[in-house]
């Protein structure tokens, strides 16, 4: 199959260079010419495990290639694949979709022979019937179908979800797009991974519920850690003991600073927009969207309550700045609520991150970075983990002790072990940890 790939992201590069480890051949496009030099030159332009060398493999074997020429790439294709940003837009909080419509309009003019023109980007119930629409009034001649395939990648494990997902979702509608389709996938077909095939609007909706779903599974476990905060209960022995219920699963029950990143809170909020439209409101999303904005907005309080009532003049050390560990991506980090909220209480914050500090800097002026954890803790007044990033767990907390100026932690992951480092002589304050009693 030859594939062109539009966007270069976080998701157009991973499929990129995953559809040519299947075999195919793909070219990657992205009208940003610096992130295309920096690919040409074997740079990645962002940070996901393992993804420079499954780069390098397939552009050796001559089955990928990266370019800024939409045109060239489109027009020999047998699948296009729209993977641009699709970000909230500004007063509403829909998805913007200008990019997927720019990116229809210029594919238009660049179809060749039958093309299977594809929504990998996260796009709102309707969006590819739109995405059709442009298609065929620039183009009425033009031979094409339009499908559905969202992804479910995460990121910092972008590769091993791509090439072993749990399932593949497909909306086509024709027989002959459901062929170039399944041809796209057939190599997963030898792991047998399930393919649901769906029509396009099914595809579209299944992709919000999926993400509407895991955030309310975090944004419940999360107000079960106020509640046992309250009342002396620990929210892991909780999210175990429910999590072992097979109805349940213990994944997503992991309470901590509220989600982020960049598709759970754009995705929710772009669900509830389509829903009210639709007249069919999603309420449970709604309350999810606003106790999850209230909860990172909280997370500040509770250091300054943990420290007395007060940061200011404090030195704050703070461990993990990006949104989950294994990226550098910064997008609705809750980190970006925690740090201005104490700068604007008076601290001053030195922070480490072990891939997101180029990025941070760009976010969060007035900060000082760390070239490690332990530099960030080296005189700190209280220390505060925002990322569970896996090299923070193997921390020695008796040196974090000997180089901070007071040993207090707010944990906001649960990293570390409350009663060891109490034991250890730390002021320490979890996420639905039971306190100390008296
Ligand atoms: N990041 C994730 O973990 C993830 C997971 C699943 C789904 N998604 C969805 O995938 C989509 C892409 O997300 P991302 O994180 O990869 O975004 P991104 O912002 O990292 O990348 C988008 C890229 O598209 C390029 N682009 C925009 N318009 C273009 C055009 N007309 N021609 C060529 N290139 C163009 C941009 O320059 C940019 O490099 C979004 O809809 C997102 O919701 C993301």
């Amino acid at each position: 199959m030859r594939i062109a790939m539009i966007g270069s992201g976080y998701v157009g590069l991973v499929s990129s260079a995953c559809f040519a480890h299947f075999g195919h051949d793909v070219v990657c496009v992205d009208k940003d010419a610096g992130k295309i030099d920096r690919l040409c030159k074997g740079e990645m332009p962002i940070y996901e495990p393992g993804l420079d060398q499954l780069v390098e493999a397939n552009v050796t074997a001559g089955r990928l290639s990266f370019g800024t020429d939409l045109a060239q790439a489109v027009h020999d294709a047998d699948a296009v694949f729209i993977a641009v940003g699709t970000p909230t837009r500004r007063g509403d909080g829909h998805a913007d979709l200008s990019y997927v419509y720019a990116a229809a309009a210029e594919i238009a003019d660049a179809l060749g022979g039958y093309t299977v023109v594809v929504t990998k980007s996260t796009v709102p119930v309707g969006t590819g019937r739109e995405v059709a629409r442009i298609i065929r009034e620039a183009r009425p001649a033009a031979e094409f179908d339009v499908a559905s395939n969202p992804e479910f990648l995460r990121e910092g494990a972008a590769i091993e979800d791509f090439m072993k997902p749990d399932r593949v979702v497909i909306g086509v509608e024709s027989p002959r797009a459901r062929d170039v389709m399944a041809a796209v996938y057939r190599p997963l077909n030898l792991i047998q991974t399930p393919m649901v095939f769906t029509n396009i609007e099914t595809a579209e909706v299944t992709k919000y519920a999926g993400n509407a779903f895991l955030a309310t599974k975090i944004t419940f476990i999360n107000e079960i850690a106020d509640l046992c905060e309250k009342v002396g209960a620990d929210v892991h022995d909780v999210a175990r003991g429910i999590g072992l219920d097979g109805r349940i699963g213990r994944k997503f029950l992991h309470p901590g600073p509220g989600f982020g990143g960049s598709c759970f809170p754009k995705d929710t909020l772009a669900l509830a927009y389509t829903a009210r439209e639709a007249n069919a409101p999603q309420t449970i999303v709604e309350q999810v969207i606003e106790v999850n904005t209230a909860r990172k907005k909280r997370m500040a309080d509770k250091v300054l309550e943990f420290c007395g009532g007060s940061v200011r003049g404090l030195r704050v050390g703070v461990l993990g700045l990006t949104f989950k560990p294994n990226t550098d991506d910064m997008r609705d980090a809750p980190s970006l609520d925690i740090v201005p909220a104490l700068q604007a209480g008076g601290a001053l914050i030195v922070a480490f991150d072990p891939e997101g500090m180029a990025e941070a800097g760009k976010l969060l002026p007035g900060i000082s970075f760390a070239k490690t954890a332990y530099e960030a803790a080296t005189g700190a007044d209280v220390l505060v983990v925002i990322t569970e990033w896996h090299q923070f767990r193997g921390l020695d907390p008796r040196r974090i002790k000997e180089v901070m100026r007071q040993p207090r932690i707010v944990d906001l992951r649960n990293i570390f072990d409350p009663d060891e480092m109490r034991g250890l002589g730390f002021a320490y304050e979890g996420v639905g940890r039971p306190r100390p009693r008296g």
